[in-house]
């Protein structure tokens, strides 16, 4: 089962911060989510919230914020100081370090609370200048984003982001609609899902696992991907069963 890192080390280090993604890489990990949106000044930038109030210390949204003001927020506010400044990220700053990276790398559309202009088309182009086209899985809760994806770049899978609840028959229809994956958190899932998912090649990557139970229920029912806070923890046991 390939492990993800979910917004990076997100457990132990600032999430969606370079820290984070630079700890995850050292796990032996196979790959990391994070989740993108767009600043005032049209810059793809790196950060969960479509506000900045939880993470940073800050307030308001991003899309109100150029880069250059964005940048001067702690990242790492939630630490209390324990990993001192660390800025939002922008992609390409990111594809600019992962290039060099065996990891490949979740990009989550955030698409489906606010709809930003030409997200997808800004998030592709920086994929593209850095040639990581073979190392991306899009993702989004907004479906339309990721079959606008599909669309602009056959060649990069894609994933079905759906809430806990699950879909039923998501294997039919993620392949009915050409999406690679499914992407679906741990709490509604069930082994008949899974299977379904496997009889249309549909890949099943869960999030976000935190807890060895389920885990290593995730595991037993062949699931392709677990995204998770704890990579490390994840990576260790996976490789214990070697
Ligand atoms: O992509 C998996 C997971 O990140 C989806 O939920 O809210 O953590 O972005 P969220
Ligand atoms: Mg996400």
């Amino acid at each position: 089962m390939k492990v993800y890192a979910h917004r990076g080390y997100s457990g132990r280090y600032p999430e969606n911060t370079m820290l984070a993604f630079q700890k995850a890489a050292e796990t032996g990990c196979y790959g990391i989510e994070n989740d993108v949106q767009l600043t005032k000044d049209g810059q793809v930038v790196i950060i969960h919230d479509e506000k900045i109030d939880r993470t940073t210390d800050g307030t308001g949204y991003v899309r109100d914020y150029t880069l250059e003001e964005l940048q001067k927020f702690n990242a790492a506010a939630l630490w209390n100081g324990k990993y001192g400044f660390q800025k939002i990220p922008t992609l390409e700053e990111y594809c600019e370090w992962v290039k060099d990276h065996d990891l490949v790398t979740n990009i989550e559309i955030k698409s489906s609370v606010y709809y930003y202009a030409e997200l997808e088309e800004k998030t592709l182009e920086l994929v593209r200048k850095y040639g990581l086209e073979k190392k991306i899985i899009f993702s989004s809760f907004n479906h339309t984003s990721i079959s606008l994806l599909r669309k602009l770049a056959p060649e990069i899978p894609c994933g079905a982001l759906v809430e806990h609840a699950g879909l039923g028959n998501a294997g039919y229809y993620c392949d009915k609609y050409d999406y690679q994956c499914y992407h679906p958190g741990w709490k509604g899932l069930t082994e008949e899902e899974v299977k379904g998912c496997k009889e249309h090649g549909v890949a099943v990557n869960v999030w976000t696992v935190n807890d060895m139970d389920t885990l290593e229920k995730i595991y037993d029912w062949g699931c392709e991907g677990v995204i998770s806070n704890y990579p490390g923890v994840c990576k260790g046991w996976l490789d214990s069963k070697k």
